[in-house]
């Protein structure tokens, strides 16, 4: 049986942002489902409307048998969340965060003395209870919201990158809880996540979105064997030579794909945010009409529709992108230095491969060859690494924050 019903869910920011566009989906009773996508793709927004935080443009959408627009309170109670900015009151104590939870969702006295008891066990935090908040480590405040989240036993629960910059330890054991819940006590989760391996360990099923719509759903074996083959990723020494190698393998029937994948170093999350653009305008999507988008790209505004707003740097370079060969060349050099292939038997296309790159007089940094994995998936439905998903400085800013409180306050803690 279906739990939660989705349809047409939209939401528009301040008349041209789609945040969301359209969105329909269904989730079954007892599914731990993956919502992954890259930086201001729509996740947020779409738990937001569906826990009734934040109200759709239009569409609808029934949780627990509760429509959200009809009946928002009902669907408050049967739903925890969690969510992806701390919203912990640091001031008071663990206990007395849990208390005041669940005074809001009305649970009488003993009810509410025996949950938060049973809480703090699952979360493994009794013994830090009655410090303040302030004192925890990341980790562990992480842990009291998702105890917070179930204290009224919600049917479904919302988490919004839980384990966000969580040391590897924590974020295990964080998993350990959300399937424990998800499998024992029968509750049905909706989680984001930025880190493929989560939703691979985790979930039994995953969508992906992009620019507001879901553009890849299904079990992450499924997602994985729909990428026939194997993946093998060229890493050059100049950023350069890419852009001279690509094009030798476009052509070639034994690649299906050849995608250039944004480096670590250099301006890689800015390189992503361009292609993100540069997608869009050849789409023709997001209110730009195609080309004829770019003209109106050097005055002013700033709005990219579809969710994307337009640094005017940006806007630059893309017209000079767009505008000639070598501006598109400027552009790989932002931070592209690896390619990679999706082809038929890789390993016995390794030697081929490397003998096209040394015919063109080109430099190889290094070969990798291996099975594909989510991460390739993510690549090659929204063009982007998820290792790079940076997004705009602000964004970058906000995640180095919560990472550092999440790792630094652990030494405390
Ligand atoms: N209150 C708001 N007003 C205007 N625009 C907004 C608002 N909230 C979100 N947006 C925009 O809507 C789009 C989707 O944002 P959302 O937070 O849902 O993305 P996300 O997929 O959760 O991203 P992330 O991975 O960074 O958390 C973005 O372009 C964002 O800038
Ligand atoms: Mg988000």
């Amino acid at each position: 049986m279906a739990i939660i019903e989705v349809e047409e869910l939209t939401k528009i920011f301040n008349g041209d942002i789609r945040a969301v566009d359209g969105i329909s989906f269904k989730v079954e009773e007892g599914e731990l489902l993956g919502f992954l996508g890259p930086n201001g793709a729509g996740k947020t927004t779409t738990l937001n409307m569906l826990s009734t935080l934040l109200k759709p443009t239009s569409g609808s959408a029934i949780v627990n048998g509760h429509d959200i627009l009809e009946n928002p309170d009902a669907v408050r109670r049967s739903i925890g969340f969690v969510f992806q900015d701390p919203t912990l009151d640091t001031e008071l104590t663990g206990r007395e965060n849990l208390d005041f939870h669940g005074r809001i969702y009305g649970l009488k006295r003993k009810v509410r003395v025996e949950r938060i008891k049973e809480m703090l066990e699952i979360v493994q935090l009794e013994d830090r209870a009655d410090d303040l908040v302030k004192t925890y480590s990341g980790g562990m405040k992480r842990r009291l919201e998702i105890a917070r989240g179930l204290l009224h036993y919600p049917k479904v629960l919302f988490l919004d990158e839980p384990t966000l910059g969580l040391d590897p330890q924590t974020r295990r054991a964080i998993w350990e809880h959300i399937q424990r819940l998800n499998e024992d006590e029968k509750v049905t989760i909706i989680l984001t996540t930025h880190y493929t391996e989560e939703a691979d360990y985790l979930c039994n099923r995953i969508q992906i979105i992009d620019f507001g719509k879901l553009v890849a759903v299904g079990t992450p074996n499924d997602l994985k064997s729909r990428l026939e083959g194997d993946i093998v990723s060229l890493v050059f020494k100049d950023p350069a030579h890419l852009m001279k190698i690509h094009p030798l393998f476009k052509g070639k029937d034994w690649v299906s794909s050849a995608i250039p994948v944004a480096g670590d170093g250099g301006n890689a999350g800015g390189m992503s945010r361009m292609m993100e653009i540069m997608r869009r305008i050849a789409r023709g999507r997001g209110g730009m009409g195609g080309m004829g988008g770019l003209a109106g790209m050097g005055a002013g505004g700033g709005h990219g529709g579809g969710g994307i707003r337009i640094p005017k740097r940006y806007k630059e370079m893309i017209a000079k992108a767009m505008s000639s060969k070598g501006g598109l060349s400027a552009m790989m050099k932002a931070g592209a230095k690896q390619l990679n292939l999706l082809v038929d038997d890789g390993g016995h296309r390794i030697p081929e491969i490397v003998k096209i790159v040394d015919g063109a007089g080109v430099e190889l940094e290094s070969v990798e060859l291996h099975k594909p994995t989510l991460d390739d998936v993510f690549l090659a439905t929204t063009g982007r690494s998820i290792r790079d998903e940076r997004g705009s400085f602000t964004e970058t800013i906000r995640r180095r924050r919560i990472t550092r409180s999440a790792r630094g306050m652990r030494v405390r803690g």
